[in-house]
């Protein structure tokens, strides 16, 4: 345990101190759950916002983006269900003022403490897991009281009853303004224009990439559970009597788009599973989680619901306007297949999962971070090896050519050695360095972030092997197989 969370503050420092994330509003004391990314961290943002979208969009031919508003019409949220069911349950500590999930509280409790008594453990957790499918609060509440689990802070079991608390964020002064807490319903809600614009027809899919917020009652580990977010969701729209095959399908195609990102390098299997979800949402009559190994261990990392018409026939009624597909004889409500994959959650996965401690021949230690190449928030870094004769002005010559084609950086500032590990703590997979063979023979020195090997290369060969080595062709030829 304690391995892992040395880890993680170090996972954590280190994308501070190298520009990935930093808490947000910091001066002021930071914002809980809230934080900013920084110069690498909106590049690598983006490259992965990049990669679902082309996997989605470009790759598929029946799936077509959008981008609707984060504030929608009140009746929106009474329609899809968020206003009266986006519940969380909630127990107060009256000494230590914290709050908690008590389902949280008792499922970490039962782990620490019925090790050796697996048959106590099950008969709790199954307890508990009726209580809730019954809501019953009531006996949720004596299970916290007959395990006398106390608050880890104040070690005391002073607490309030359990009560539910909605977790949308309203908008002050504003009559019933919600702050989206999902981005679906905006697809939803344009269903029917982008039927007729794009004369899309069943099956087909509508993705969205966008911020969505929660006012999550236990809001921590770092990017993993937050008050503002991004998801990248997909919706399938399907024949109802096809949701088993297509909810079947997007299961398999997504775990192996994770997959595929061959994250961990080592057992890449083991960084992944699949888990049926236990108790559903409001709105989704079947759902399952691909959970990811985090430093904390397997947690959720993207959903895959069947929502069947659950959303478009409440939006029918509250709306009073028909939102149908009618096709031939046909006149019908489609199903709704959902995959939902949360944008920080993966960022997370991947910088977690990248970040490592190296132990060098030497006997010294490196930091690297070996995040995919067509992910790297910067593709090669272009090095004079030192700033005299006519070193500096070949190595800018060389960036200012290439710039236009890669996201490259030009650095002077340190020794090589120095630039060198800068470049691997932040993953690029390429640095060229000028010497001073290159003026008599127009080569440089590549160096591999992995490897850490050398070899020589003509300057005209730079941008090709950058084009080749980082873009996204190879990975979206590999993802267009699973398709
Ligand atoms: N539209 C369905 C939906 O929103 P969800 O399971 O509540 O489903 C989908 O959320 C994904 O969004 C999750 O798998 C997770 O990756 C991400 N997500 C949810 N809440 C989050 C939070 N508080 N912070 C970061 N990511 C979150």
């Amino acid at each position: 345990m304690k391995k892992c969370s040395d880890f993680f503050d170090f996972l954590i420092s280190h994308a501070k101190v190298y520009g990935f994330i930093f808490p947000s509003s910091e001066i002021y004391g930071g914002l809980n759950a809230i934080y900013d990314y920084g110069p690498h961290g909106v590049e690598l943002k983006n490259n992965i916002k990049e990669l679902w979208w082309k996997s989605m969009t470009q790759l598929h031919e029946n799936i077509v983006g959008v981008d609707s508003s984060i504030l929608m019409h009140s009746d929106v949220w009474h329609a899809s269900g968020h206003v009266d069911k986006f519940n969380e349950l909630l127990i107060d500590h009256k000494d230590s003022k914290k709050r908690y999930r008590p389902e949280i509280l008792i499922q970490e409790y039962v782990k620490k403490n019925f090790l050796d008594d697996p048959k106590k453990k099950e008969k709790i957790l199954s307890r508990l897991s009726k209580s809730l499918d019954k809501q019953d609060l009531i006996d949720i509440k004596v299970l916290i009281d007959e395990l006398c689990i106390c608050d880890p802070v104040f070690k005391t079991k002073n607490w309030t009853e359990i009560r539910h608390f909605n977790m949308m964020f309203k908008i002050r002064n504003e009559k019933d303004l919600f702050l989206r807490p999902e981005t679906a319903q905006g697809v939803f809600l344009n269903f029917h224009n982008i039927v007729k614009s794009s004369r899309m027809k069943i099956p087909f899919g509508i993705a969205q990439i966008g911020k969505s917020f929660r006012n999550e009652i236990v809001a921590r580990r770092f990017l993993f559970r937050m008050r503002e977010f991004e998801q990248m969701e997909m919706q399938f729209f399907v024949l109802p009597e096809e949701e088993i095959k297509w909810y079947e399908y997007w299961k398999k195609n997504r775990l192996k788009w994770h997959l595929e990102l061959n994250l961990g390098y080592d057992d890449k299997t083991y960084y992944y599973q699949l888990c049926d979800h236990d108790h559903l949402s409001h709105y989704e009559s079947a759902g399952s989680d691909i959970e990811f190994h985090f430093p904390f261990g397997f947690k959720e990392i993207e959903g895959i619901h069947s929502r069947r018409d659950f959303d478009l026939k409440n939006h029918e009624l509250f709306s009073k306007k028909k939102i149908r597909i009618v096709e031939w004889k046909k006149n019908y409500i489609p199903y709704v297949i959902e995959t939902s994959l949360g944008l920080d959650r993966l960022f997370l996965a991947i910088f977690s999962s990248s970040l490592k401690k190296e132990k060098l021949k030497n006997g010294k230690e490196r930091i690297v971070l070996k995040l995919p190449y067509f992910l790297s928030p910067i593709k090669a870094a272009i090095f004079p090896l030192v700033r005299k004769d006519g070193l500096q002005e070949i190595a800018k010559k060389i960036f200012h050519d290439i710039k236009i084609r890669h996201r490259l950086v030009y650095d002077e500032k340190e020794s090589i050695g120095k630039l060198y590990r800068r470049q691997d703590a932040i993953g690029t997979p390429f640095c060229f360095t000028v010497d001073y063979d290159t003026i008599k023979t127009d080569t440089v020195t590549m160096r591999n972030r992995d490897s850490m090997e050398q070899k020589r290369i003509h300057i005209k060969e730079i941008s090709k092997i950058i084009k080749k080595e980082t873009g996204f062709e190879k990975i979206l030829k590999k993802l267009s197989i699973i398709i």
